[in-house]
């Protein structure tokens, strides 16, 4: 039977702590809890029976903000994407995640996001630092035989750092939701491939030798870049989701893509059920 899928929503327990409003300081998008943290809900929930059979169920979130989002125009605030994670994970108590990995660059965020999970029950590692500083740190409290969501959400592609996907993708049994910034690489990479500009280099390394000069002057560069990181990520055993969803400005110009892959077919699948659109209800 289908039932409306609702997402979690509590009061915040630490209203006196950071919250993430965006890059400019003034909201973030209403996309982001209506795409990027429904469709991250869906997927847990869909996933359910697959996690049932780990022990070790982990989440790993390395851009975690500090677990509040205000949502431009609105007054009232919501929960961060991995408070939504973990609730939506123990809805009914089968198979939540045992850890709880979060960490990020600034240390009062980070700091708010773990009060805010304990707060509802999580089992909590916080960590603190640049993703690709402390990804070493956060493989290793993943135990080896675990089921690992792996959820990378920086603002700027250039924070998504290869070196993080190589060592998470160490992991035996892991799974990624990445947050894509199409915006970034669309505004900069001519002038990063003409003026030779490292910010894309640690996100795709080599990059510049396989993307089709032409791109630049048909206007599609960001395509070709996206589509070799793609190859890169397959390149290491995964299959990405052919649903990733491209996320718009209100004026239309692309925002970011919201990318899966995991080595293993049913959670892509569950992925293309999930990111088909945000009314399609699951019977789940
Ligand atoms: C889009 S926000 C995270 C929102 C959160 N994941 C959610 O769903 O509610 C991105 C976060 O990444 C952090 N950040 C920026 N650069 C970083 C880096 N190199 N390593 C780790 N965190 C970083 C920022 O401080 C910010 O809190």
């Amino acid at each position: 039977m289908r039932h409306q899928f609702v997402l979690a929503d509590r009061e915040d327990p630490h209203p006196d702590l950071l919250i993430e409003k965006g890059r400019q300081g003034n909201g973030v998008g209403d996309w982001v809890p209506a795409m990027k943290h429904m469709y991250l809900a869906k997927w847990i929930e869909g996933t359910r029976e697959m996690r049932k059979r780990f022990p070790d169920r982990v989440l790993v979130d390395l851009f975690c903000g500090p677990g509040r989002i205000q949502v431009e125009g609105e007054t009232r605030t919501r929960l961060g994407g991995a408070q939504i994670a973990w609730l939506h994970s123990q809805l009914d108590d089968t198979a939540p995640f045992t850890k709880c990995v979060t960490s990020d660059i600034d240390q009062a965020r980070s700091d708010a996001c773990a009060q805010r999970l304990r707060a509802l029950g999580a089992p909590v590692e916080p960590l603190c630092g640049a993703a690709a500083d402390v990804v070493d740190r956060a493989a290793l409290l993943v135990p080896p035989t675990a089921l690992c969501l792996a959820y990378l959400d920086p603002y700027s592609l250039e924070f998504l750092s290869w070196d993080v996907i190589t060592r998470l993708a160490q992991l035996k049994h892991v799974d990624f939701a990445v947050h894509f910034s199409t915006s970034d690489l669309r505004r900069n990479v001519k002038m990063d491939f003409e003026r030779e500009g490292k910010r894309f280099d640690k996100v795709a390394p080599g990059w510049r030798k396989e993307i089709d000069v032409q791109s630049f002057f048909r206007g599609d560069a960001d395509d070709e870049f996206f589509d070799y990181w793609c190859r890169q990520i397959e390149s290491l055993g995964f299959t990405i989701s052919q649903r990733f969803p491209l996320i718009r400005t209100k004026k239309n110009a692309p925002l970011y893509h919201l990318v899966f892959f995991s080595r293993h077919a049913s959670p892509v699948r569950v992925w293309g059920d999930v990111a088909q659109g945000v009314n399609r209800e699951l019977p789940f």
